[in-house]
This record gives C-alpha cells, structure tokens and sequence, in this order.
C-alpha cells in the first residue's frame, strides 16, 4: 500500500487549480442508465471511485471510457441489473444505480453497503421513499431486491435530510408516472448539478437548489453533454492547507459561493479572504485563532471539512469545540492526530480542541478519505517527517493531492507499495 511522506514547516505559495467534483460525477454516472446512447461528461476527476463507479456501470452492460478528463458512456446495451457486493464495499455511492435501474429497467439488485469508518450509515430513507413510489423491496442474502412493474409519483417528506436518498429518488421520480414531490430534500451543489443533468436530459424538475423538489415524471429521457462543477471539498481542503502552514495561495476554477460557510469560519479565524467569479485568494496569518464549528447539511459547514478544520485547529490560538451533527462517530482522525500530539478531548459527537504551538511528525495511518486529508495537512504543519499509512483512500476523492501539494512548495512525496 502507497504510503505519503511529508516533511513539515513549508509555508504554501502559489496558485492551485481545483478538479470537478467527486460527489456529483458519482450520482450523474448512474444517472447515464436512465436513457439509453452515448454521453460526454466533462472536468471528471482522475479519482478511484470514479474507476469503481466506471466497473458498476460496465457490469450493467454499459461502455465507459475516460479519456483526459472526459467521460465517454454508453448506455444502449445494459443487461445485467446487480451492483455486487465486492464493489458496494469499497464504495458507498453504488447505491445510487438503484433508482435509475429501477425507473428503467423496473428492477435492480444493489448489495446493502454496510457499515464503514465514518460509522453506521444506513439506507432506510432510500428503501422506504422508493417502497412510496410503489417499489416492491426485499432484502435478501445482503441485498436489496427491488421491483415495480411501473414508478409512481408519490409525496416524499425525509425525516434526515440525505444527500443519496435525495438523488437516488431524484432519479427514480424523473420516469415514474404522474408527479413527485421531495420535502426535507438535500439542497447541497452536486444534487442541484444532478438535477440539472437530469433536465438537460429532459426531466421535468423544480424548485431546484431548495428543500423541496417537485417532479413531473416524463416518458422518456434522452443523452447529453455535460460538465462537472467543480469540488468545494478539494476547495476547502485547500484552504485550510493555506491556513495550517501560514500561507497564500490562490485556488482556481472554483465557486467560491459553495464554501462561503468554510470562507466565513476562516475569516473569523484571522485569514484575508478575497473572492473572484471563480477563485479564491487566501492569506493566513502564521498562527490562526481557534474558532468552533458544527457541521449540518448545505449550506451549514460540511460534515466532509470537519476532520481538516479539527487539524487547522490543533495549532490555532486557543480552544475551540466542533460539534458533528451529520456523521456522529465521524472522528477515527483523532486518535491520529494524538500521535502528533494534538490535544483533543472527545465525547460523544463533540471534539474540545486546545491549540499548541506546532505537532511533531510520526507516522498516521489513514481510516477514511477524509480523516486522511486531515492527516496530511497536519503532517504539513508538523515538524519532521510524518508518514501518512494507507493512503488509497485519499485516492478515492482527491486528484494527485501530494502533486499539487508539491506544486505549493510542500515537501511532499508518494511512496509506492510497502505497509
Ligand atoms: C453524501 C456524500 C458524503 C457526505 C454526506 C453528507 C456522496 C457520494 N457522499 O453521503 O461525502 O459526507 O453526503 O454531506 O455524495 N441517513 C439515514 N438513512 C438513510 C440515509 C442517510 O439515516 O437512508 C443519515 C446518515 O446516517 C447521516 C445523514 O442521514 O446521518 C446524512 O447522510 P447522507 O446525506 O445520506 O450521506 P451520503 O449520501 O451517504
């Protein structure tokens, strides 16, 4: 397994260009079975769960290729309506084939993903909004079996407001009979660059990027070109990198109104923040004021930021507490980030954080894709050497992060194989 080496102190300088976005190329690939010819998706990152994503489709039947950024898939021979478990296990999101195999080809079978690093994460709100449409479901032998001779429109109120429930039935409703309605739906960026795909495609969708969806389901659907929005984590990963090692740096090719709640919490914490149409100009003082956060769904502060912040605030000035209110158990990171020696209480879904002056280099091992971001920028802090172990999870939504790493004067580097 590759592991990240970096030696701490550099200061970041310089300008970084931000990839499309992992969370919405993940739910419009599966969206690419709701009609049947060939696709050209654009800014799709270079990222391991687009391959996983890729292997999905092309068990169904469909023909993918990537191509310098680009996506090509075509959908005209999908025959074979299963996401398997050895694919589900590695990636959460394959979950998202089931509303589009289903509006389509009124079946699927999707393996029930199970519980991961980041702790329970169940799929109750998919199974019973679909089971609303009039799905038959079962769960058999691991997997969700679903049926429906034909889709209709129904009124879906979320208990949990749920980024993949949100689009999974998005996806369903768009072919179903008669018209839907999603109450408590997610309102973050990549489900409103999913609904938007899915209208280029022909859908008939409103209320877009608010709480409540309302859909006319139509008869058919037709392919599109589309391009990818880019990442506000890689963005606001970026940020807080600028932010640990007291640096300046400009991201580019970004929306910077995405990551106004990061934007906001950084400014607060002492950085010059200057936004352009689609860049973001960032100089940090060398030491940041702590500052708290809790996370909550968009526009609230990202659940997918909180382990990054939680390093920023391991050396800020004072303590600071962060609340996660999206993924309770979400803190494997922190017994990590005591290696270096971070002092951080937790209890429950709460993190107190006293700031100290720097961390001192040690190898982590990395337990999730997030909880690895935040190891490599407290290794960029840190003084030493500290090695980041198992880091394929950073491959699953970070493009070539030590290269643009580097590229900002980090003292960064991959090694290949080992433990
Ligand atoms: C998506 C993102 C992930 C992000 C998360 C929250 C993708 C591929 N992943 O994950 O990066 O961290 O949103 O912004 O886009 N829940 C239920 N029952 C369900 C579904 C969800 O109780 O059936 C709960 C979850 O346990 C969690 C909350 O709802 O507490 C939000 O989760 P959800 O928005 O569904 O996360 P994902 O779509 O899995």
């Amino acid at each position: 397994m590759d592991k990240i080496i970096i030696k701490g102190g550099r200061p970041l300088k310089g300008t970084v260009n931000i990839s499309g976005a992992k969370n919405a190329v993940l739910p419009i690939m599966a969206a690419t079975l709701l009609a049947s010819g060939k696709f050209t998706i654009k800014n799709v990152p270079d990222l391991l769960d687009v391959k996983t994503m890729s292997n999905l489709l092309r068990i169904i039947g469909a023909k993918v290729q990537y191509e310098d950024h680009t996506l090509t898939i075509d959908t005209s021979e999908c025959n074979f309506f299963e996401a398997p478990y050895e694919l589900v296990k590695t990636m959460r999101a394959s979950i998202y084939v089931l509303g589009p195999l289903l509006a389509r080809f009124s079946k699927a079978k999707v393996s029930l993903p199970g519980g991961c690093a980041i702790g329970p994460r169940p799929v109750d709100l998919h199974i019973k909004a679909f089971e609303q449409l009039g799905a038959d479901i079962e769960l058999n032998k691991g997997y969700i079996v679903a049926s429906a001779d034909k889709l209709k429109g129904t009124h879906v109120n979320f208990d949990i407001s749920s980024v993949g429930a949100t689009g999974n039935i998005l996806m369903a409703a768009v072919l179903s009979d008669g018209r839907t309605v999603i109450e408590n739906a997610a309102r973050e960026p990549e489900i409103s660059a999913l609904a938007n795909f899915l209208v280029k495609m022909g859908a008939d969708i409103s209320g877009i990027g608010t709480d409540r969806l309302l859909i006319n389901g139509v008869k058919e659907l037709h392919v599109v070109d589309f391009e990818i929005l880019p990442d506000r984590i890689e963005a606001g990963t970026f940020l807080i990198a600028a932010a640990i090692t007291g640096g300046e740096i400009e991201l580019r090719s970004v929306d910077p109104s995405h990551v106004s709640s990061l934007t906001g919490k950084l400014r607060n914490s002492g950085i010059c923040i200057e936004e352009g149409e689609s860049s973001i100009y960032c100089k940090a003082p060398e030491r940041v004021r702590a500052v708290n956060i809790t996370t909550s769904s968009y526009p609230g502060f990202p659940t997918d930021l909180q382990a990054q912040w939680l390093a920023l605030m391991c050396v800020a000035n004072g303590s600071s507490v962060i609340t996660e209110n999206i993924f309770v158990d979400r803190f494997t990171h922190v017994a990590e980030l005591r290696r270096l020696g971070a002092q951080i209480e937790l209890k429950k879904n709460i993190v107190v954080i006293r700031g100290i002056d720097t961390l001192n280099g040690a190898p982590v091992m990395s337990t999730d894709l997030r909880a690895s971001a935040s190891l490599i920028l407290a290794g960029l802090k840190a003084e030493g050497q500290t090695e980041v172990l198992r880091v394929y999870h950073i491959d699953r939504g970070y493009e070539s992060i030590e290269k643009k790493l580097a590229n900002l004067g980090a003292t960064i580097r991959r090694e290949e194989g080992g433990y």
